[in-house]
């Protein structure tokens, strides 16, 4: 692609604000929002302004701890979006070869596309339950290649990689001098059940100034903060030291407000941890049993996760998701955003009996679907 010709937006970003609302939105992948009621934070604890800074002292050190590394491997970021563009700026010039999961986030993608990377792409199957497969990868990792792309939980599936795969597939870039970005904005949806974090992974592999990995992640989707746009990267301290540098282009500082509460959701994280994993519990028995119900859907079930990608067994997925939204006032995620059409993506970190509601009105736009 040359430069006149770089895409310089997000087709999936832009419909999820402007076209994915509805009554039954089952759409979102994050968990509900927390209100500011349930923050326990107080007028006198926030402040607008701080002394300019590479991070807010208070902060960084919740993330350090947060995230079980040195403060110098900590980059802190608006989002996990930000996070991400960062991680991907810092390591890569135009024309860098870049290999990237599909199906993918649809933003992974267009941010390596707005670099000017060269991409190639890693396929997760069906058939495989969407897993990371390692010969995929040893396929068309080269000596060109500077970057590996993916997510754990995998958005679009939920599919979790395990600890082993992770640990090859960081061997494998560290032998030609590449890094892997892991996205792991989901995996602690995982709760309690020793979530395979990248960062540690690649301390094995490499003295930390060469930790092959570089980990996004924000208080966005299992926490239900995403207002507070507290992202974060996990890298070496000198790749963290470049992104630091790199966001003096980009936002310079950040929003000190936004900093305060953070550091206070910090300290209650246990309380938002609940909430989740209680809604979760609830909302994962609704969708386990509306895909027990249907012949017409195929589906690999996550483990854990806000997010499920069925596949629709026939018809024309774009006149069905037509009548779910015009007859039955439900959006999913149509699978075009993430290259698979005949897929959707279903989210279930709403209210439980919102997703009660759109399950049902799914089930019946489905049952009209197949008389047609
Ligand atoms: C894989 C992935 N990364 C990043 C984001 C954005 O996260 P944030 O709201 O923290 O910027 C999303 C949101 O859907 C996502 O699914």
């Amino acid at each position: 692609m040359s430069g006149s010709e770089r895409a310089k937006r997000s087709v999936y970003m832009e419909w999820a604000k402007t076209r994915s609302h509805a009554q039954f939105n089952l759409a979102t992948s994050g968990l509900i929002s927390v209100p500011l009621s349930e923050l326990p934070v107080r007028l006198e604890q926030l402040e607008i302004t701080a002394p300019g800074a590479y991070g807010y002292r208070p902060l960084q050190e919740r993330l350090a701890r947060h995230s079980g590394v040195p403060e110098e491997c900590v980059v802190a970021a608006t989002g996990t979006s930000m996070a991400n563009h960062l991680a991907m700026a810092a390591v890569l010039d135009p024309g860098d070869e870049v290999l990237i999961e599909h199906p993918v986030y649809g933003p992974l993608l267009d941010v390596a596309e707005y670099l000017g990377a060269s991409v190639k792409r890693i396929a997760r199957r069906f058939e495989t339950g969407f897993a990371l497969e390692t010969a995929e990868i040893e396929k068309s990792i080269t000596s060109n290649t500077r970057l590996i792309v993916l997510s754990n939980l995998h958005n679009p599936t939920g599919a979790l990689a395990p600890a082993a795969t992770l640990l090859a597939i960081g061997e494998m870039a560290h032998r030609v001098g590449a890094r892997v970005l892991v996205d792991e904005v989901y995996l602690d949806m995982l709760f309690d059940s020793g979530a395979p974090s990248s960062f540690p992974i690649g301390q094995t592999i490499a003295p930390a100034a060469d930790n092959p990995f570089i980990v996004t992640s924000s208080l966005t989707k299992a926490y239900g903060l995403s207002g507070l746009r507290c992202g974060w990267v996990l890298a070496s301290p000198a790749l963290a030291k470049r992104m630091w540098l790199l966001n003096d282009l980009f936002g310079a500082v950040a929003a000190h407000a936004a900093e305060r509460m953070s550091v206070i959701a910090f300290d209650h994280l246990a309380q938002f941890r609940e909430r989740a994993r209680s809604l979760l519990t609830t909302n994962r028995v609704l969708i386990e049993s509306f895909l027990d119900s249907r012949r017409d859907l195929e589906c690999c079930r996550p483990l854990a996760g806000t997010v499920f990608f069925p596949r629709l067994t026939h018809g024309d997925p774009e006149a069905f998701f037509k009548l779910l939204r015009e007859k039955y006032g439900t959006t999913v995620v149509p699978g075009s955003f993430f290259e698979m059409q005949q897929h959707f993506r279903i989210g279930i970190g709403g209210d439980s009996a919102g997703l009660r509601a759109g399950l049902k009105r799914l089930s019946a736009a489905l049952d009209e679907f197949a008389k047609r």
